[in-house]
């Protein structure tokens, strides 16, 4: 096993019912900036229980953050917090809010205007502010995790920023909120959750029997509950799916399975440059990817894409070398089921590699994948593949 240290602070209240619990968990004179996004929780209902939820409590509101979120919106979140002297950041809605949250907290604390540069650079503020999330859309995990994804447009750039203070104190997860979601965003929900296990579990295999065992637990009920949740609507069938995929979606990126393996993540590299160059989904950017990057880095990856068939697809056979290949297919088929694209031509017409690995090389990141060996070559060739 690799070395590692493990600890995941966030206090989790899952369950219908459970936004009520903020009142419990915000004290009574907080200052609280509302961080929410394009208005789907004006219209689901959840803003009204998130308010009814903290009477007495100071609240100022910020909404627009968009999907992918945009660094020179949250300059200007940024400055409505600090005005206002606010010393929570709540956001209440999917990753991109939660993203953005986390991000504001450390914006607001460093006291400047543009501090891209040095949180780019890991310096964060020790004074971050405590940050609490309302989940309403299962993929990212970023509720009870570190990472916010943040897109600068005027530097044509969208990074990952890893700030330990900005991990959520709390996580309201409440399966009913996912009900007023549209098929395109559950589709993506389960896939990215999908793809972030295989980040952490598709390398070379090391002495990690329960990480991978629970590891390949989260991709089978994925497998089995995604397509569920599509199909089996309001009522009983669809709360079972909501609870399941929300739960694996939370548990596939909260540090618990990266602990003690070696991890990848080259596909969500390549998949953020696809997104800040062409706006595509990041889900979908990452199903495009990830057969072609399987493919390219089979020979590598042999032992644990065979032990994915054997174990996730139930793929029979001696042969590595095949079952290896079959799982790659089967997961291609996932991906289709799910909605989602399975190939980089697939996402836009007349698609470009070039400038996806212009950003790869503007933001540092020209040796992924778990050996560090995929280089803006290999990339070309993956993003080429037909
Ligand atoms: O903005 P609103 O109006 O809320 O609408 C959102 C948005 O349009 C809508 N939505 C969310 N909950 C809803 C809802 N609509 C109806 N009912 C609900 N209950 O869904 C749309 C997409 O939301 P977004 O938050 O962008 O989606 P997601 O949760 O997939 O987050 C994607 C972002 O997270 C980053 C991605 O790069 C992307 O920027 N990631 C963050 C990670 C992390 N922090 O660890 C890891 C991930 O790999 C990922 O990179
Ligand atoms: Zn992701």
């Amino acid at each position: 096993m690799v070395s590692f240290s493990l600890c995941n602070p966030t206090d989790i209240r899952f369950g219908k019912g459970q936004i009520g619990a903020l009142s419990e968990l915000v004290v009574p004179d907080a200052r609280v900036l509302l961080l929410y996004g394009g208005g789907s929780i004006l219209k689901n209902g959840v803003e009204a229980q998130v308010r009814a939820a903290l009477p007495g409590r100071q609240i100022v509101a910020f909404g627009g953050v968009e999907p992918n979120p945009v660094y020179e919106t949250l300059q200007r979140g940024s400055a409505r917090g600090r005005d206002a002297g606010v010393d929570l950041v709540l956001g209440v809605g999917g990753g991109s809010v939660i993203d953005a949250a986390k991000f504001l907290a450390a914006m607001i604390a460093s006291g400047q205007d543009d501090p891209w540069d040095r949180f780019a650079a890991g310096d964060f503020p020790a004074d971050t502010l405590p940050v609490g999330a309302v989940l309403t859309l299962a993929a990212t995990g970023s509720e009870s995790n570190p990472v916010s994804v943040i897109t600068s447009l005027r530097r044509e750039l969208k990074l990952p920023f890893r700030n330990e203070r900005a991990r959520p104190k709390f996580a309201i997860l409440d399966p009913q909120t996912l009900a007023s979601l549209s098929r395109k965003q559950q589709e993506n929900g389960v896939v990215d959750a999908f793809t972030h296990v295989l980040e952490q579990y598709m390398t070379y295999p090391v002495n990690a029997p329960i990480q991978y065992g629970y590891s390949e637990t989260l991709m089978q009920v994925l497998a089995e509950w995604g397509p569920r949740l599509l199909s089996d609507g309001p009522g009983p069938d669809g709360d079972k799916a909501r609870e399941n995929v929300m739960w694996a979606a939370n548990q596939a990126l909260n540090g618990l399975i990266a602990a003690g393996v070696p991890e990848d993540w080259s596909t969500h590299m390549i998949g953020h440059a696809i997104t800040a160059v062409y706006g595509i989904d990041h889900a979908r950017t990452l199903s495009a990817v990830m057969p072609a990057l399987m493919r390219h880095e089979l020979a590598r990856k042999r032992q644990m894409l065979a032990r994915l068939g054997r174990k996730v697809w139930g793929i029979v056979g001696d042969e590595d070398e095949a079952v290896a290949e079959a799982a790659i297919v089967a997961t291609e088929n996932f991906f289709s089921r799910m909605g989602c694209p399975i190939r980089p031509s697939d996402l836009v017409d007349a698609f470009d590699p070039e400038p996806v690995v212009s950003h790869l090389e503007r933001a540092g990141q020209t040796a992924l994948g778990e050996h560090g060996s995929i280089g803006p070559d290999a990339v070309r060739s993956i993003l080429r593949a037909a």
